[in-house]
């Protein structure tokens, strides 16, 4: 290992408890970006982000205004969070690396069967993890950038680029407005960046590191069903008038089946066939039923050939329906009829599905099904937001230089992978800036994202840092792009 690098992973190490305070005031911050009421906190939190990257030395911090949030949405005129921009050192004999982290989390609370508060930083030391909202997605790997900062800082070694951030706060609600921002400042704020990385993402299990060259998209519905102007007692009403919640189960219950089959006529036409040569790819992948089952806590897999999980989370789009908005969701037995409810769902999108000519398939089928139940109440589908698919060629410097990070700190090469979720930014970065685009996991499989008790092993955090430090290192000594 090269001197410096030993000097900075000892930094890394010692540093430890200050990162570990860092990431305590973070993740108490409930910075929910779905939960309209919570958007102040949102705001609090890009505020404390923005006090941690001016005592950390970063310099050009701004927070950048992305106006009001468009429609569909309960709260009028309500602002977005800002976008996070800032950078580090700005040598013209160095490369540029922009960093991508969003500092939204998903919705959390006790009651949903969290074994402490999800807004309170549990360190565990003797089992070794970190357990809170957001410590895996995507806080922990967000703040790690300023923390490898640090440590360069403190051991005294030159930081080997200019590092530019690019940290949103509404991630997890579809990026919106994200777009335009970077389009904007391709050639502003963004200029002269060589490379983009995101650490945004996990380990597919538990033990082997890997490197993301892929994405699936995410087009996000809700079908609208109203009927009464009000809720009703169901005694009163119960089989006298059309009951908005009955039409919409069966609208839902069309989407999909319970083997994961997708019901809307026209997709599978879309998705781009499987080659030979991509088959083979998931042969040498580290994976099994397993694991998937630990990762669950349950037998519940469709598939048991790795393969198949495999493609079907990566390679092929999926429907989840999420919940509905408007319904009793109480315990207790309430005897109401809903009057308007909201069905959510989302589908994932993969090569080559267009994106508009999906939405108008998912309404054409919606309306249709509607129809034949011919029922009195109004409905309608819309498109609350969209996220591209992004796949990438893994073979350039930005992931040979991860790639010998990674085996620099865990000591075996790193699995190549895809990945079933969504991060919509991430094809505007690569087309609007023109670069390469690298997704640099933190943490593991069954960490728990968007699900309770999310955690982040604590040596996933450390060898995350030090994997981060370690990759802008190789790649900046690298000859090309
Ligand atoms: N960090 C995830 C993306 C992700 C998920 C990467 C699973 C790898 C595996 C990100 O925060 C996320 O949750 N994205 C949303 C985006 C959506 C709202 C458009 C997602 O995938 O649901
Ligand atoms: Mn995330
Ligand atoms: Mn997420």
């Amino acid at each position: 290992m090269s001197h410096s690098l030993t000097s900075v992973f000892q930094k890394i190490d010692t540093l430890k408890p200050q990162f570990f305070s860092r990431l305590t005031k973070a993740i108490q911050i409930p910075a929910v970006s779905s939960d309209e009421s919570l958007r102040p906190k949102v705001f609090d939190k890009a505020k404390f982000i923005s006090e941690q990257l001016s005592q950390s030395g970063f310099h050009d911090i701004k927070m950048v205004d992305l106006g009001i949030q468009p429609p569909p949405i309960s709260t009028p005129n309500l602002s977005l969070p800002p976008v996070i921009l800032s950078r580090f050192g700005d040598d013209p004999s160095k490369k540029t690396v922009l960093v991508y982290g969003h500092y939204d989390v998903q919705p959390a609370q006790l009651e949903d069967g969290w074994d402490t508060e999800p807004f309170k930083l549990v360190i565990d030391e003797a089992k070794g993890i970190m357990k809170g909202r957001g410590v895996t997605d995507d806080t922990g790997p967000l703040l790690s950038w300023i923390n490898v900062v640090d440590a360069f800082k403190a051991s005294g070694q030159e930081f080997p680029v200019n590092l530019v951030t690019c940290f949103e706060g509404m991630e997890e609600s579809g990026s919106l407005k994200l777009d335009e921002l970077i389009k904007k400042e391709a050639n502003g704020y963004f200029k002269g960046v060589d490379a983009v990385c995101i650490s945004d993402n996990y380990w597919l299990g538990t033990k082997k590191p890997v490197l993301t060259y892929g994405l699936r998209g995410c087009n996000y519905y809700q079908t609208i069903i109203e009927g009464p102007s009000a809720d009703l007692h169901s005694g009163i009403f119960g089989g006298v008038v059309a009951e908005p919640m009955i039409d919409l189960m069966q609208v839902l219950g069309s989407l999909v089946d319970s083997r994961g089959k997708i019901l809307i006529d026209g997709i599978d036409e879309m998705v781009a066939p499987l080659t030979e040569k991509e088959k083979a790819l998931y042969k040498d992948i580290e994976f099994s039923v397993e694991e998937l089952n630990a990762a669950t806590g349950s037998k519940t897999s469709l598939y048991d050939k790795k393969e198949d999980i495999l493609m079907h989370r990566w390679r092929y789009p999926s429907l989840s329906i999420h919940g509905v908005e408007g319904a009793f969701s109480a315990q207790g037995a309430k005897t109401v009829i809903p009057a308007k409810v909201f069905g959510k769902f989302s589908i994932r999108t993969v090569p080559d599905m267009d994106s508009e000519k999906l939405t108008s398939l998912v309404q054409k089928h919606c309306d249709a099904k509607f129809k034949s139940l011919n029922s009195p109440n109004k409905c309608r589908t819309e498109l609350i937001h969209d996220g591209a698919y992004w796949v990438s060629d893994p073979f350039n410097a930005q992931f040979t230089a991860a790639k010998k990070a990674t085996k620099l700190v865990y000591g075996v090469d790193p699995d190549f992978t895809r990945e079933g979720g969504s991060i919509p930014i991430t094809l505007t970065f690569q087309d609007a800036l023109n670069t390469s685009v690298l997704l640099l996991p933190m943490g593991r499989g069954d960490d728990g994202a968007h699900s309770i008790n999310e955690k982040l092993d604590i040596s996933n955090f450390v060898g995350g840092m030090k994997t981060m430090a370690a990759y802008l290192q190789y790649y900046s000594e690298s000859p090309e792009n």
